[in-house]
């Protein structure tokens, strides 16, 4: 999208013009930390939630009426698409440290506040858990693997998309390593 926004800095006008959001431009002149940390997490929405949503739709083939654990929710763009995949007979989990993005979220989305480092995700409960770009952040992250899987139903999906994360790599194919699924 084309923008422009413009800002006294230091008794000087700058202006921001050219291919980027409005939003974008605003935070470059005038931004808070909020702003900078929504913003950080909307470019990743923009650049990763297509790749995230075809896989959830035709790799795994999230159903209505499935519980799933959004951990890591961020800005919540995946938290509400599963909710409206799953329907009013699901419930999305959407778990994070700082939940202060996850507001208006639909009806079937639970705001969970945690640090996977230490949360229980509790047995059996989930048909889906996804993760993207969080447990680069967590500490002790292969307790925090084990417990998000003792965390699926039998034969759940566990979707793990992290950057650093081919260790995690449990099953998929060569197009989709980071696709794991657990049956038990
Ligand atoms: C890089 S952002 C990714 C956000 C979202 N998953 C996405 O890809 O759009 C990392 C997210 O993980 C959360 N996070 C970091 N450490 C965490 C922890 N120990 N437990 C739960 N969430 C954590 C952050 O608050 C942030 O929302």
């Amino acid at each position: 999208m084309e923008a422009s926004c413009a800002a006294r800095v230091g008794g000087a006008t700058l202006r921001v013009e050219g291919s980027m959001t409005e939003k974008a431009a605003h935070w470059i002149l005038k931004g808070s930390a909020h702003d900078a940390e929504l913003l950080r997490l909307h470019a990743l929405e923009e650049v990763f939630d297509e790749h995230t949503c075809r896989l959830l739709r035709e790799k795994i083939g999230v159903q209505v009426g499935w519980r799933c654990l959004e951990l890591g929710a961020g800005a919540g763009s995946i938290a509400r698409w599963l909710a409206e995949r799953i329907g009013s007979s699901g419930s999305v989990v959407a778990a994070d440290i700082n939940c202060r993005f996850l507001t208006d979220v639909p009806p079937n989305v639970e705001v969970r506040e945690l640090d996977a480092a230490v949360a229980d995700f509790g047995t059996e409960e989930f048909d889906l858990v996804h993760h993207r770009s969080v447990l680069a952040f967590v500490s002790g992250r292969d307790e925090a693997l084990a417990r998000l899987v003792a965390s699926l139903r039998p034969g759940g999906w566990l979707l793990s998309e992290e950057a650093l994360n081919n260790e995690y790599v449990v099953a998929g194919d060569s197009d989709d390593k980071l696709l794991a699924r657990f049956v038990f």
